[in-house]
């Protein structure tokens, strides 16, 4: 079993829009361990954000303070799926996640993104059961647990995410497999420890983080709850 290790992925989502190179820099420099980029369609969701060009662009300045480069955790909330999960492959995304109802083919979307040589997840809706789940474990690096319904940020968290957290802990225990357990959506620093003693270790945090002026002191807070865990 790998040792536990806590990732905080802020969510461009709230960042300012007329200033997302600087905002990536600076939240890295503040302590963030990836950058979350949240890729709406105006159709499986109802909001537009951002394509891979936008993805692209930010790269350069997806660096860590000591000059590595940052995971970008690219979220698709599109439909259909697979070319934009190449593009993104292709425009520098590290992880690519995606929702299984929004694919046709659940195991062929897993194929493009490991075709690039990519990380893979899948991403679960509050109400979609993680049954799909079983059938492709041994082809996904991270499960994304939604805990609002996808589309906005500044939601409160649901709290059904916390029992499945454990369920989604239990199927990855039980693989075997080195998978990461991200959370996304209202995640806050008075609620980040009991989510990660649900079974977390990556935490998507938009307007907790962007929200406030001071990143450093909301990412330091967050790490201070997560090392009682
Ligand atoms: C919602 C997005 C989230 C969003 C989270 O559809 O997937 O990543 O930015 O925002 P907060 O942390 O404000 O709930
Ligand atoms: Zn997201």
């Amino acid at each position: 079993m790998r040792a536990a290790q806590h990732f905080i992925a802020p969510s461009l989502l709230s960042a300012d829009f007329a200033r997302l190179g600087e905002e990536v820099r600076n939240v890295l420099a503040a302590g963030a361990d990836w950058i979350h980029f949240d890729v709406m369609d105006n159709h499986y969701v109802p909001n537009l954000t951002f394509g891979p060009m936008v993805c692209e662009a930010l790269r350069k300045h997806a660096v860590k303070p000591d000059g590595s480069p940052a995971v970008i955790d690219v979220h698709l909330m599109v439909q259909p799926v697979d070319s934009l999960a190449q593009a993104f492959c292709r425009a520098g995304a590290d992880m690519v996640t995606f929702h299984p109802d929004a694919s046709a083919h659940v195991d062929r979307t897993l194929q493009v993104i490991k075709g690039e040589g990519k990380q893979a997840g899948l991403v679960f809706n509050p109400a979609t059961p993680l049954d799909v789940l079983e059938w492709v474990i041994d082809k996904v690096d991270m499960v994304l647990l939604m805990s609002v319904n996808p589309g906005f940020g500044g939601q409160s968290f649901i709290p059904s995410a916390l029992k499945k957290l454990q369920k989604a802990r239990e199927l990855i225990a039980k693989s075997g497999r080195d998978i990461r357990l991200e959370i996304d959506g209202g995640v806050k620093v008075d609620n980040i420890r009991e989510i990660a003693a649900a079974g977390a270790d990556t935490f998507v945090a938009g307007s907790a983080i962007f929200g406030k002026p001071d990143y450093k002191a909301v990412i330091d807070a967050m790490r201070a709850e997560l090392a009682k865990a």
